[in-house]
């Protein structure tokens, strides 16, 4: 994918404008304040639709961004967290589900029925434990993933609970490309 366009024609559209200088170091509830005080007027986050800038996310990190009132963890994937979501056994999964609304319910949790596009470099979900809704911290925890400190949840690196309380995967939420850097949810 290439980075290197001019993004003016689309950032004039843009609801809600992210810079990769502050998002794509943000990894989880460390971080989340930074962001949150850069979030738009009240207005605007009830827009039930954002567009986010994803052209300064690198690989291996991950942007932090408030839609609905709620974090949303959109992530650039490495080869080798891709590969290690895609070499999971399902049957080991505590959540059978792929949680996402862009597909079928009851879809399986296959890292392809989570990730955004085809090759598996974007994951996005919401980033609320599935058990009492703490923010996930990345980056962390048994399963290279997401870790809630709050009661010890581990979450790999497709965003599926694979230990502790919390009950589901991460839940992928409306979402889709409306052009090579944008990511457009809900
Ligand atoms: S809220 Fe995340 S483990 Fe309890």
């Amino acid at each position: 994918m290439s980075h290197a366009e001019d993004h003016e024609g689309t950032r004039r559209d843009f609801l809600y404008y992210a810079t990769a200088g502050t998002g794509a170091i943000a990894t989880g509830a460390a971080v989340w304040p930074l962001v949150d005080q850069m979030n738009p007027s009240a207005d605007v986050q009830a827009l039930s639709s954002i567009r986010v800038d994803i052209s300064g996310i690198e690989p291996g990190t991950q942007l932090t961004v408030k839609w609905l009132g709620k974090p949303v963890f959109i992530r650039r994937r490495t080869p080798e967290e891709i590969e290690e979501a895609r070499a999971v056994n399902l049957a080991e999964l505590p959540d059978g589900d792929a949680r996402n609304a862009n597909i079928d319910a009851g879809a399986s949790a296959a890292d392809e029925n989570r990730s955004l596009d085809e090759t598996g470099e974007w994951l996005v979900q919401m980033g609320v434990c599935t058990h009492l809704g703490c923010v996930p911290l990345g980056d962390a925890g048994d399963f290279g993933g997401w870790f809630c400190p709050c009661h010890g949840s581990h979450y790999d690196t497709s965003g599926r609970i694979r230990k502790g309380p919390a009950p589901e995967n991460l839940p992928v939420p409306v979402a889709e490309f409306v052009d090579e850097t944008t990511i457009k949810l809900g």
